[in-house]
């Protein structure tokens, strides 16, 4: 019997992962502010034979996170997997400090208040896997949404030491960095280049997360762009991002 708790279940990446874990065996906690949509998720889940549990919460709130932690460690135990998935882009993907703010609420501090109560619990289990999902905008400032680069930077960061402290405890951590998938998040974008589904996505991360890869990253092609553009000089990467912003 394994236990998986997925934050922002309710569209895009996390309710493909729901759908990815939905097997016979496993109850799967779905987390996310929009309880209609986690209702219609865990319908589709039970009919894959899995068992679904709906938490209408808000991964900003500490105290209710907490709680939360408590009540899923009190029924289920210790969790198999937890995917801290739920993320923003904001809306204008701007630079200003009230964006970064409301972006590093849900996708920083978010991401720590998913995780950090299951911790001491699973350390003690002596098992468990946490993905934490990041960006390939986590590498380097990229074009735009300052913020959000930045907030997946600070998220890279804290998952290797995180991952530094758990794994000998037999705990395994893996941070993912995705390039454009199509969800809600990016529905306005202009034409993305590499854009997977996010069933395909989903499939590519949980294969990662079987084999407990520290870092899950696609597609191959924009991985090697954004580590080559971090190894060129600042500016040399401005003008590389300039040219290809000003050709699409
Ligand atoms: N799409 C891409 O190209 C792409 C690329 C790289 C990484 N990612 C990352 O993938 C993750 C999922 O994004 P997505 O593309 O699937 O976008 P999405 O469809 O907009 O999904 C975002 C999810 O996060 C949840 N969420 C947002 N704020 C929340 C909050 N305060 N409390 C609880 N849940 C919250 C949303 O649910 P509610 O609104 O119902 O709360 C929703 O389920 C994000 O971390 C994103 O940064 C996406």
């Amino acid at each position: 019997m394994s236990t998986v708790l997925i934050s922002g279940a309710s569209s895009g990446l996390g309710w493909a992962l729901a759908l990815c874990y939905a097997e016979p065996g496993t109850t799967i906690h779905l987390l996310a502010r929009r309880a209609d949509r986690l209702s219609a998720l865990s319908f589709e889940i039970s009919k894959r034979g899995s068992h679904a549990v709906i938490h209408k919460e808000d991964v900003r709130d500490r105290h209710r996170m907490e709680s939360l932690a408590k009540k899923i460690l009190d029924a289920d135990g210790s969790p198999s997997l937890i995917i801290a998935n739920a993320g923003v882009s904001g809306e204008s993907g701007g630079n200003d400090a009230q964006t970064m703010k409301e972006i590093l609420d849900t996708n920083v501090l978010g991401v720590l208040h998913t995780v950090l109560p299951f911790l001491p619990a699973m350390k003690t289990a002596g098992s468990g896997r946490i993905a934490i999902i990041g960006s390939l905008a986590g590498y380097r400032g990229l074009t735009k949404g300052g913020a959000y680069c930045a907030s997946k930077a600070a998220l890279s960061a804290w998952t290797d030491v995180i991952r530094y402290e758990s794994e000998s405890f037999g705990l395994t951590v893996s941070l993912v960095n995705p390039g454009f998938i199509k969800t809600e998040m990016t529905r306005h974008n202009p034409p993305m280049p590499f854009v997977l589904s996010a069933d395909e996505a989903a499939r590519r991360i949980r294969i990662g997360i079987d084999k407990g890869a520290a870092r899950i990253e696609f597609p191959l092609f924009l991985v090697l762009l954004v580590r080559f553009l971090t190894l060129l000089p600042p500016r040399w990467g401005d003008r590389i991002l300039r040219l290809s912003s000003s050709s699409s």
